[in-house]
């Protein structure tokens, strides 16, 4: 079959700063940008600390863990994501907020 198990290459912009960059098949948002050279903000990268939160402007993204954990309702109705725990499934815009810190 084609494509069967082929992971596909995305872009993703953010769109307060312009940036864009690659997010190859299969390495979620924040290794992408971190590869990029992009200072996209992250301690932990394992879901658990909250600072490589990103909000969804437009595309989808398929969640590796579930976000309920470190974020409230309000942030995820926003379409607040946590980066480390996101893979791409289109092309896809976020706002990043670089001057955040964790949320713990
Ligand atoms: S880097 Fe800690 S939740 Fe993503």
């Amino acid at each position: 079959m084609f494509g069967l198990g082929k992971k596909k290459d995305f872009t993703a912009t953010i769109v307060n700063t312009g940036q864009t960059f690659e997010v190859k098949g299969g390495i979620n948002l924040l290794q992408a940008a971190l590869n990029a050279g992009i200072e996209w903000p992250h301690d932990c990268r394992v879901g658990s600390c909250g600072s490589c939160r990103t909000t969804i402007k437009s595309g989808k993204i398929k969640p590796l863990n579930d976000f309920s954990y470190v974020l409230d309702g309000d942030q995820l109705k926003s379409g607040m994501v946590l980066a480390c725990q996101s893979r791409l499934q289109s092309d896809i815009e976020v706002e990043v907020d670089f001057g955040q810190d964790a949320i713990n």
